[in-house]
């Protein structure tokens, strides 16, 4: 069989244990706006100050990829109009950031059916994913349009169609194979999946990819989300024994 255990931590350039790759569920926007009798848009802004706050300091730890999961393939169920909003700023957010990124030697990937966005945010995106393309620094990974059923459904698609094309035999069909049609395919292994706003769900977020990921449920409403209590989830991933399955 093909396992590979999931990633040994890397040390970083001392005894603390770093995760490689960080995936994070940003939940609560909107309890945060209502708190403050504001409009959800207002919660939404918040956390894209987030985003920026989070990023900034992963790359600054050394983190090798960040996973944020951006948008949903069940969030088209929102109201029409906060759809819109998170579109206009995920476009302002990409428009803003993206020369940082390029200077700062950012990768910028997207996983999630996000062709299914209007043509031009289809196109800012690609244009952005393009600009970043030679880069060989951190990897920010944006989930948009994202599910992992989906994700799993149409790796087994691929797969099949192989098969039934005699590209593959389905006896060689196995753990590695179906991690290669994956959206994360060229990613490092997830180490810890976070989720703020006190919810103890994955909704739909990388479920493959969790299997041996550390999992961190934290209390903190995703726009208060800072790069210090991004350094205490990571802390806390330092100082868990990972044993992936063995003793
Ligand atoms: C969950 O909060 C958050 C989202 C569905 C969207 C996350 C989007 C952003 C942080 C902004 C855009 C992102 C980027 C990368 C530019 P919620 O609305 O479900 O909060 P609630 O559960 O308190 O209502």
């Amino acid at each position: 069989m093909s396992s590979r255990p999931a990633t040994a931590p890397v040390s970083a350039g001392g005894s603390a244990l770093l995760p490689r790759h960080v995936a994070i569920i940003m939940d609560g926007n909107g309890r945060w706006a209502k708190k403050r009798h504001l409009p959800r848009i207002a919660g939404h802004r918040q956390g894209v100050e987030a985003v920026r706050r989070v990023t900034r300091a992963a790359r600054a730890m050394g983190i090798e990829a960040l996973t944020l999961y951006a948008f949903s393939s069940e969030n088209w169920r929102r109201p029409e109009d906060e759809v819109s909003d998170l579109m206009g700023l995920l476009r302002l957010f990409i428009r803003t950031d993206i020369d940082e990124m390029v200077r700062e030697n950012v990768r910028l990937r997207v996983i999630g059916d996000y062709r299914r966005f209007s043509p031009d945010l289809v196109a800012l995106v690609e244009d952005a994913i393009a600009r970043t393309a030679a880069n060989d620094g951190p990897i920010l990974v944006i989930a948009l349009n994202y599910g992992a059923q989906a994700e799993i459904a149409a790796a087994a698609r691929r797969l099949a169609e192989k098969a039934r094309d005699g590209t593959i035999d389905p006896a060689m069909i196995d753990e590695a194979a179906i991690e290669a049609e994956l959206d994360t395919s060229d990613l490092p292994p997830l180490d810890l999946l976070i989720r703020t706003s006190g919810e103890i769900r994955l909704s739909n977020f990388l479920l493959w990819q969790a299997a041996y990921a550390e999992l961190l449920f934290v209390d903190t409403l995703w726009p208060d989300f800072d790069a210090a209590t991004f350094a205490d989830a990571v802390a806390a991933f330092s100082s868990r024994q990972r044993r992936f399955g063995g003793l």
